[in-house]
């Protein structure tokens, strides 16, 4: 005989489920809080724990796993809690490392801080994909970078973090493009965040849009699914409202 706690187990286990990197501050702590009170079980990560319990305490439906995302025994624990969870709707690699500060000329960036900054930007968020790829697939999920203007421009300083963003976003459209889920790599805009202030420092950053502004384009592209592609947050309800009124 079903139960009543059955039928809300099985409720609960149909409710989608997100995994966002870098949970803990910034606009990946905005988005889980936006996601979870949307009703989606989020699987957050960063590598301050005492960071990740401060900003998801007591918030139903979030599971925090504190780790660093270069090692890859931490993403097999990411991948153990997304079976445990049993599906997976989205992947959001949000975390980012900027590199050394102040942002020096590519050519002073010592060979160590650029496996850094590749390893955190790139090779770990292929890996976890490649990892997480059966339930993406299974679940027609959505895979999500957060990308930056510094891959598309050319700023003097920006070099690693801007070459670690191009590919990202390559990497994630092809992984997109093989496997047939839709993926996106979206440019947030400045934010008022702790990257921004470190890779500003000393200035007034109180004039940048707020993470928690960003949340909602991200939040339509992932509910619209407009085609795989490379998107500029501020721009996103646009071009959804196209592909509906085309639809
Ligand atoms: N802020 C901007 O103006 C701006 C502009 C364009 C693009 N973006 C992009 O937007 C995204 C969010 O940035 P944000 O400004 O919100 O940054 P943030 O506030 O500094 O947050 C970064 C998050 O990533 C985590 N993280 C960093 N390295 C990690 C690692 N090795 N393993 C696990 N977690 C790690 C951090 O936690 P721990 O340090 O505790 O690990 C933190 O939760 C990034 O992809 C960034 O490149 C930001």
């Amino acid at each position: 005989m079903t139960t009543q706690h059955d039928r809300q187990l099985s409720l609960h286990r149909q409710a989608p489920v997100a995994l966002v990197t870098g949970g803990s501050t910034g606009l990946g702590r905005a988005l889980v809080h936006v996601l979870a009170a949307t009703g989606w079980r989020v699987i957050t990560t960063a590598r301050s724990r005492a960071e990740l319990g401060t900003a998801h305490a007591d918030r139903t439906g979030v599971t925090a796993v504190a780790g660093d995302l270069r090692s890859t025994d931490h993403l097999a624990v990411l991948s153990d809690t997304v079976r445990g969870h049993g599906r997976l709707d989205l992947l959001v690699h949000n975390a980012s490392d900027l590199g050394p500060t102040p942002l020096p000329p590519l050519a002073d960036v010592r060979p160590a801080q650029l496996h850094d900054v590749l390893e955190v930007n790139v090779v770990a968020p292929i890996a976890l994909t490649a990892l997480l790829l059966p339930f993406l697939t299974r679940d027609d999920g959505v895979l999500l970078s957060i990308s930056s203007d510094a891959a598309v421009e050319h700023y003097p300083g920006w070099g690693a973090y801007g070459a670690s963003k191009a590919a990202l976003d390559h990497a994630t459209l092809t992984l997109a493009a093989e496997n047939g889920v839709r993926g996106y790599a979206v440019d947030p805009g400045d934010m008022r965040t702790r990257m921004h202030q470190a890779a500003f420092p000393g200035e007034d950053i109180s004039d940048r849009p707020t993470p928690e502004s960003v949340v909602p384009h991200l939040m339509s592209l992932i509910s619209g699914r407009p085609a795989s592609g490379r998107y500029r947050a501020a721009e996103i309800d646009a071009s959804l409202l196209v592909e509906v009124s085309a639809r």
